[in-house]
C-alpha cells in the first residue's frame, strides 16, 4: 500500500466525515426560468435533490443532515409559490417516510411546525412519528425557520426561567443557552454548503455554524446530484480546522496554552500597549 504524502492525498483515502451537514438549496428559481419553466418546476426537481442528497448522506456516514426548506422570509413568497412549496412538503414526507425508516433515517424538524399549514403539517407529523426510532441518521428539515427568531426565542425563554426564579443568570453558558433553541438536539455543524452561487448565510443556523467550513457552489440546486455531495466532503476533508488555535496546535506539536497566572506571562506594571500609546500622545 501506498502511504499517501500529504494532506490531501490522505483526504483523497480516508475522507474525515462530518457529523453535521446544512444546505441552503438556493437556485430553483433561477433554474427553472433559465429553461422557461415556472418557478415551482424548480423546487420540483429541487425535491429530487433533497432525494440524491439524504441517499448519499447516508451512505457517507454523515450523521446530521438540516436543509434549510423554509425560512420565515419566505412567507412573504408570491402566494402561489408558498402553496406549491407546502404540497411538495407535504408529497416529500409522504413518499419518502417509508425509505426513511428502511435506512434508519429519523425525520426531525427545526424551526416552528406550527406555522405550517395542516396538511403539510398531518405529513409531516406522520413521517416524524413512523421514523421515531431511528437511530443511523437524523434528517432535519428547517422550516419556518430562522436563526435570529431562534436565538431571540432561546433568549427570550431564559429570561422568563430567571425571572420565576427557576435559573441564576450566571448558570447561563453556551451549552445552557443552546438547550432552549430548536436546534438542541443536533450537534454544531461542521460543514454548511450553498448552492445558486451566492456567498451569504441568509439567517441559517447563525449560532450552529460558529466554527462551519463554508462551501459556496456555483451550481443551482436542482442540478446537485450524488457526486456533488462526494466532492463536498472530499473539499471538508481536505481543509484545516483550527478552531482558533494554531496550526501546529492542531497537528499536536505547539507547546503549551497561555496561562495567564504563570509569572513568565504575567502582565508588566505598565502594559506596553499603553505605554506605547501614550508615547504616541
Ligand atoms: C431557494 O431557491 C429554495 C427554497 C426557498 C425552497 C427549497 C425547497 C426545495 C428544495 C423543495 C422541497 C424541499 C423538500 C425538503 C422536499 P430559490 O427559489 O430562492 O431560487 P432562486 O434564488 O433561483 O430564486
Amino acid at each position: 500500500m501506498q502511504i499517501p504524502s500529504n494532506k490531501s492525498e490522505v483526504a483523497a483515502e480516508t475522507p474525515q466525515i462530518p457529523k453535521h451537514v446544512a444546505i441552503i438549496m438556493d437556485g430553483n428559481g433561477r433554474w427553472a426560468q433559465a429553461r422557461g419553466l415556472a418557478r415551482t418546476e424548480g423546487h420540483a426537481r429541487g425535491a429530487d435533490s433533497v432525494r440524491e442528497t439524504v441517499r448519499e448522506c447516508r451512505s457517507l456516514g454523515v450523521k446530521n443532515l438540516t436543509l434549510y426548506a423554509f425560512s420565515v422570509a419566505n412567507w412573504d413568497r408570491p402566494q402561489a409559490e408558498v402553496r406549491a412549496l407546502m404540497q411538495l412538503l407535504a408529497h416529500f414526507a409522504e413518499q419518502e417516510k417509508a425509505e426513511l425508516k428502511e435506512r434508519g433515517i429519523r425525520l426531525n424538524v427545526i424551526g416552528d411546525l406550527d406555522d405550517i399549514p395542516n396538511g403539510a403539517r398531518k405529513a409531516i407529523d406522520d413521517a416524524m412519528a413512523c421514523t421515531a426510532d431511528c437511530h443511523e441518521m437524523v434528517l432535519s428539515l428547517a422550516l419556518s425557520y430562522g436563526g435570529r427568531h431562534d436565538i431571540v426565542s432561546a433568549a427570550r425563554s431564559l429570561a422568563i426561567k430567571v425571572k420565576a426564579g427557576l435559573l441564576l443568570p450566571e448558570e447561563i453558558d453556551e451549552q445552557r443557552f443552546q438547550t432552549e433553541m430548536t436546534t438542541h438536539s443536533l450537534p454544531s455543524v461542521d460543514l454548511l454548503i450553498r448552492t445558486g452561487g451566492e456567498s451569504r448565510v441568509s439567517d441559517f443556523l447563525l449560532f450552529e455554524s460558529a466554527y462551519a467550513e463554508l462551501l459556496f457552489l456555483p451550481i443551482m440546486w436542482p442540478e446537485f446530484r450524488r457526486r456533488h455531495m462526494r466532492e463536498a466532503v472530499q473539499i471538508f476533508s481536505s481543509r484545516e480546522r483550527r478552531f482558533g488555535l494554531t496550526s501546529s496546535q492542531v497537528n499536536g506539536d505547539g507547546g503549551h496554552s497561555f496561562d495567564p497566572h504563570d509569572s513568565v506571562n504575567a502582565a508588566p506594571a505598565h502594559s506596553e500597549v499603553a505605554a506605547a500609546s501614550s508615547a504616541r500622545g
